[in-house]
């Protein structure tokens, strides 16, 4: 199909204002087609999507006709109700969900990552009004984690760039130090996850036990630099927050749905968490739904015998039918066509081949991830780690564009940290797509390297 490309990019520069865009001087880039791992856009230009649509949201591929199948049957059946009524495909959705989450067992649906963390902070919000007295309703979040775009989610935002401008914020929100193992003040050591995770307990002294309800944290922190935390550190973070009766709030809107090669990012700890968060993936962009999941416990708080303490909480569009009916073949697939496996081959491949590009480019300091969330961040000099300046580190993103791939990195995050580039193909990823992946990366970096005399 061809299209008048004047008419819609000056279209486009009048009316629309774009997300997280500086629209002065902007020319808008247009995709018209997906198919598997592809976007093609409105000049005809193919490339291979690395960012999972632009943010780590298309887990299944572009053009997947039975989830389209699906979400219309489900339409012409009963398209909405408000959630306070049931329907069939949130109720097999559910049970499918918890299926994956051994521990979990209440669902709540709603529309964005944001909201469904929301949701989270109002839970513990809400325990703490009802069973402690008011107490216990300080939410404690980690630096470089992002949690949400709404004023409540900045107030427990580790990102200093997404959050500056906004306030004043939510009160009750306190930070703990992040789980960078690149650029750790332990160094490298045997219990680096320990320590990492202690550093919690000092936050919690500080600020007072009776004061903190609960701990979030992005699973595998993602665009705050593709940092995930050493063996031992959730579980010692469970230790922590049972001795002061903390509950533990996971945020999977990126690692969930088989993003890192399992279900949940979490269940490569060993630990049960209180409530998980999840969004993007799960449903792979084809609907907007997004869930927060909880243990039974923490659902009995919510079962009152007085009119006020039930969760007086509700989502309009909690209650589209389209989310998990999509939701559901999302799963469906993912099981049919094993991705969580070939996840963990491919996202080995990938690191396999990010680490061997580092003979050759000094300006990668570090190769990391886990399954295909992945990424490498980029130095001035190896030694002293200095960050790539952003300019540069843009025109990597740039250059691979050039070269037929679109690749992430950090943007508007930690201040002076925007230099990791960041890397999600779908999950249907193959063994020549991460050839390709890397080969596009090698050549963008020699571009970069040859533009800026590195
Ligand atoms: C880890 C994490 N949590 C929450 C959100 C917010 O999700 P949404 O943009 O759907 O509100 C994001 C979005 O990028 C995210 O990366």
């Amino acid at each position: 199909m061809s299209y008048d490309v004047e008419k819609y990019v000056a279209l486009d520069k009048k009316h629309v204002w774009h997300h997280l865009t500086n629209h002065k001087n902007f020319e808008p880039a247009i995709y018209v087609k997906g198919e598997g791992n592809r976007v093609t856009d409105i000049n005809g230009k193919t490339y291979l999507d690395a960012v999972a649509g632009g943010v780590w949201t298309v887990n299944v591929g572009y053009g997947r006709k039975e989830i389209v199948d699906r979400v219309a049957a489900q339409m012409m059946d009963m398209c909405y109700f408000a959630n306070g009524i049931g329907n069939i495909p949130t109720i097999e959705f559910s049970e499918k969900l918890i299926s994956k989450m051994p521990g979990m067992n209440r669902v709540y649906l709603s529309n964005s990552g944001s909201e469904a963390n929301e949701k989270a902070f109002k839970i513990v919000r809400q325990i703490g009004q009802t069973k402690h007295n008011g107490k216990k309703t300080g939410i404690i979040y980690r630096d470089r984690d992002y949690h949400g775009t709404t004023i409540t989610t900045l107030s427990a935002c580790g990102q200093f760039e997404r959050r500056m401008q906004y306030g004043p914020f939510t009160p009750g929100f306190y930070s703990f130090p992040d789980c960078d193992t690149y650029r750790s003040k332990f160094g490298k050591c045997e219990d680096l996850g320990v320590k990492m995770a202690k550093q919690l307990e000092e936050v919690i002294l500080n600020v007072g036990p009776d004061e903190i309800g609960g701990v979030c944290c992005e699973t595998m922190t993602a665009g705050g630099g593709i940092l995930v935390p050493p063996a031992g550190y959730y579980e010692t973070m469970r230790e922590i927050c049972d001795k002061y009766g903390i509950l533990m709030l996971m945020d999977e809107v990126v690692c969930g749905v088989g993003r890192t090669g399992k279900w949940f990012g979490y269940q490569y700890w060993d630990f049960q968490p209180d409530i998980v968060t999840m969004a993007k993936g799960v449903a792979s962009g084809y609907a907007a739904i997004s869930c927060t999941v909880t243990t039974e416990k923490v659902f009995e708080d919510f079962l009152a015998d007085n009119t006020d303490d039930f969760f007086r909480d509700i989502s309009t569009f909690g209650g589209c039918t389209a989310g998990p009916a999509a939701a559901l073949e999302n799963i469906a697939i993912i099981e049919r066509e094993n991705l969580l496996e070939n996840c963990v081959t491919m996202g080995d491949y990938l690191l396999d081949g990010l680490k061997g590009l580092m003979d050759k480019h000094a300006i990668i300091g570090d190769a990391r991830g886990r399954g295909l969330f992945a990424g490498i961040e980029l130095v001035k000099d190896r030694e002293t780690k200095e960050p790539l300046p952003e300019p540069m580190a843009n025109a990597v993103v740039g250059a691979a564009k050039a070269a037929g791939v679109l690749i992430g990195k950090t943007s508007r995050s930690f201040r002076g940290f925007n230099n990791t580039i960041t890397l999600c193909p779908a999950l249907i990823s193959t063994k020549s797509d991460i050839e390709e992946l890397v080969a596009g990366i090698d050549t963008a970096l020699c571009t970069i390297e040859q533009k800026f005399g590195l």
